[in-house]
């Protein structure tokens, strides 16, 4: 909770500074928490996101912006219904589209609009967004298979793994490192090798594609204490 509120503030002073900001914004139960603590601070008045545009990190392909697993139906129940996000100025996937026609959509859109602030979580295997491990840092959105870490570890929230769409459209990593702020919450045991390794390996690789932010001139990480301990940090 202390670090879901760390990172509501962070966006807050953001907003703050800039209230027409174009937030980048991410899924997965550690954003979940971050979104309760904007909620509250909207409710308390502290912060009014009517001006602010968004864009999401990634969404399925294959899921409608209906499907209660879909991304797009996460940021709506989670966020932008529950504060006063202006529907016009939020941009989405929608994953029943042509994957790679999304995928252009949202590059055309981060040509011409770099995040102000983007958050991010960590999958288990150092993904950020949905760039995998891989032999290369990706630029711009595509479409990505997703690897067998990443099915099984976001099966918990599907009937069965065998549910879990095997691809997705992300940010590329280079529109993750032109935004001007980046934020990651990690959360959880399953973190602490990645995080780990993001801290003590002295290279910036493809395979942990989370090292990126080694580079990056405001990348702030955020843990909680006992990951940071498992992690070796602390
Ligand atoms: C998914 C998302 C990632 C996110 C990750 C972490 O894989 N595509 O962008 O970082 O979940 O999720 P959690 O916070 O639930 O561990």
């Amino acid at each position: 909770e202390d670090s879901c509120r760390k990172v509501a503030e962070i966006i807050e002073e953001v907003v703050a500074n800039k209230p027409d900001a174009l937030l980048g914004l991410a899924t997965g139960s550690s954003a979940l928490g971050v979104y309760d603590a904007l909620k509250a601070d909207f409710d308390a008045k502290k912060v009014d996101f009517s001006k602010c545009r968004t864009v999401n990190l990634d969404e399925y392909v294959g899921l409608p912006q209906s499907h209660d697993q879909s991304y797009s139906y996460f940021m709506h129940k989670n966020l932008f219904d529950r504060t006063n996000f202006d529907e016009s100025k939020i941009f989405l996937i929608d994953g029943e589209k042509n994957g790679d026609d999304e995928a252009k959509r949202m590059g055309d859109f981060l040509a011409k609009n770099y995040p102000d602030m983007q958050l991010l979580g960590i999958g288990p295997n150092g993904h950020i967004g949905f760039n995998e491990p891989a032999d290369v840092f990706e630029m711009n959105p595509h479409v990505t298979d997703l690897t067998k870490k990443t099915i099984d570890a976001n099966a918990r929230f599907f009937a069965s793994v065998n549910d879990v769409p095997q691809k997705a459209i992300t940010m590329g990593i280079g529109n993750i490192a032109l935004a001007k702020k980046t934020v990651l919450i990690a959360a959880g045991d399953s973190k602490a090798e990645v995080l780990g390794r993001l801290f003590k390996d002295d290279v910036i690789d493809p395979q942990l594609p989370c090292s990126i932010l080694k580079i990056h001139p405001d990348a702030i990480i955020v843990a909680d204490k006992a990951l940071a301990k498992k992690a070796g940090l602390l």
